[in-house]
């Protein structure tokens, strides 16, 4: 266990918020890239590095100690396809229709921008109805895919370089969207500055991420990757947005990703915070997010969480049952590293996504298969690591359950 140990001495950076010291409350060891599928002849080069999240008591922002240079993973092999979920399909267009009611209906000709756009999954609603929009998005691969639907993309990496860009092209929006990409951008002061330039003195920034709160209380340590170098709070949101004129005034809570919140920020600052934002950040409080406290029991939940799964998958493999894995997502990269599941716990990964077939899974190695692998054999267990998509896959896998196969996940 030896790269599990911490060095608090050694182990001390300045915080990507606030800039005050901070250090990590646990780690979760070597780690390589989550969405780094890769054959055989790539093993030896793979990358690898600490995954050891920290909580800072000054500004209560969760980030992690270390974050891979953004172009190791974000590039135009990128093996993350939005829309491979229908359901994630049918929540953008959700998200569409409320931001075109409850923001746009009164604009003449509004200006939209979205920040990871990826496959165009949410502006290609706008697309559609000509709403003007521009969506930014570094891995050229995806935003290709987007392009096939008339969506507007420009390949790059939002920041302070690209806006000027924008402005000169394009004009000041009316709004920046995002979703599951804020907290991917360890840049986060130049982003949000960025954003209050680029928007006009009426517009709206709106963003959804993975929700801090969730993943403490449902133990989803699984949230924790490299890319999601920060995992928000409205506490947090808060304190980072507000010193660049964007006041939160709304929080709504979403199904997503196992848990997920929306923030809405608006430069009208005489605009008040809704009830609803007043309640979360009470519970947040009763929580104890800005304590330190509770990140020490959080650490001891995952390693409680660690145990017990081996257990369980040990068990299985006594009992000679065949376990696959169900969807090769970023999170199971956290969950087979952190646990040393490899293929004797697991005979291999069945995903959906094209470009992961025939790869193996980052550090454990693990082979993925297509879906019919999976649908072709007889399965016993199936370790579902898509289990934000648990509603969707269990319509789909009534045959499965039928004949006395069973789903099982680390929550
Ligand atoms: N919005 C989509 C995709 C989320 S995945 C959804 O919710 O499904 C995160 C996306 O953010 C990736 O497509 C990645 O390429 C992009 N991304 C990462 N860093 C970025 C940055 N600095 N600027 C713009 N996009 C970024
Ligand atoms: P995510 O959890 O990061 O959204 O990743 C979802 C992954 O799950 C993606 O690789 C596609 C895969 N998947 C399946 O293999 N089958 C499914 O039914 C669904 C919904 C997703
Ligand atoms: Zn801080």
């Amino acid at each position: 266990m030896k790269n599990l140990t911490l060095n608090k001495n050694k182990n001390v950076r300045k915080c990507r918020v606030c800039s005050k010291n901070i250090s990590p409350f646990m780690t979760f060891g070597k780690m390589p890239i989550a969405n780094a599928f890769l054959k055989k002849k790539d093993f030896k080069k793979e990358y690898f590095f600490n995954l050891m999240p920290c909580f800072c008591k000054n500004c209560y922002s969760f980030q992690l100690f270390k974050q891979p240079d953004p172009k190791k993973m974000f590039h135009k092999n990128y093996a993350f396809f939005s829309k491979t979920s229908k359901n994630m399909r049918i929540h953008f267009e959700d998200f569409y229709k409320w931001i075109k009611k409850t923001y746009l209906l009164k604009k003449k000709t509004p200006f939209v921008i979205e920040i990871g756009s990826n496959d165009g999954i949410l502006l290609e609603n706008f697309a559609k109805k000509g709403i003007k929009h521009l969506g930014i998005e570094p891995s050229a691969n995806v935003a290709k895919e987007s392009a096939k639907n008339g969506v507007n993309t420009l390949v790059g990496f939002f920041g302070k370089n690209i806006i000027k860009k924008v402005l000169s092209n394009y004009g000041k929006a009316d709004m920046v969207v995002l979703a599951n990409v804020m907290c991917h951008i360890p840049k986060i002061n130049e982003v949000a500055k960025s954003i209050s330039e680029i928007l006009n003195k009426e517009g709206y920034l709106i963003f959804e991420d993975p929700y801090l709160l969730d993943v403490l209380k449902k133990v989803s340590y699984d949230q924790i990757y490299d890319e999601h170098v920060f995992i928000f709070s409205a506490l947090s949101v808060k304190n980072i947005f507000e010193k660049y004129d964007l006041k939160l005034i709304d929080a709504i809570p979403q199904e997503t990703h196992g848990g997920s919140m929306r923030y809405v920020f608006t430069k009208k600052l005489e605009i008040t915070e809704s009830p609803r934002l007043k309640r979360i950040l009470e519970k947040e409080k009763k929580y104890k997010i800005h304590k330190s406290e509770t990140y020490r029991n959080f650490k001891k939940n995952c390693e409680f969480s660690k145990v017990n799964l081996l257990k369980k998958l040990q068990k299985l493999k006594k009992l000679k049952k065949n376990v696959v894995g169900y969807a090769a997502t970023s999170k199971s990269t956290t969950i087979l590293n952190y646990c040393k599941i490899n293929k004797n716990l697991i005979n291999f990964i069945t995903d959906t996504t094209p470009i992961k077939h025939d790869t193996f899974s980052p550090g454990m190695h693990i082979p993925i298969k297509p879906y019919k692998d999976f649908s072709e054999i007889d399965v016993d267990t199936a370790f579902l690591f898509a289990w934000n998509h648990k509603k969707e896959i269990m319509k789909k896998e009534k045959k499965f359950l039928k004949k006395g196969g069973v789903f099982l996940t680390h929550l």
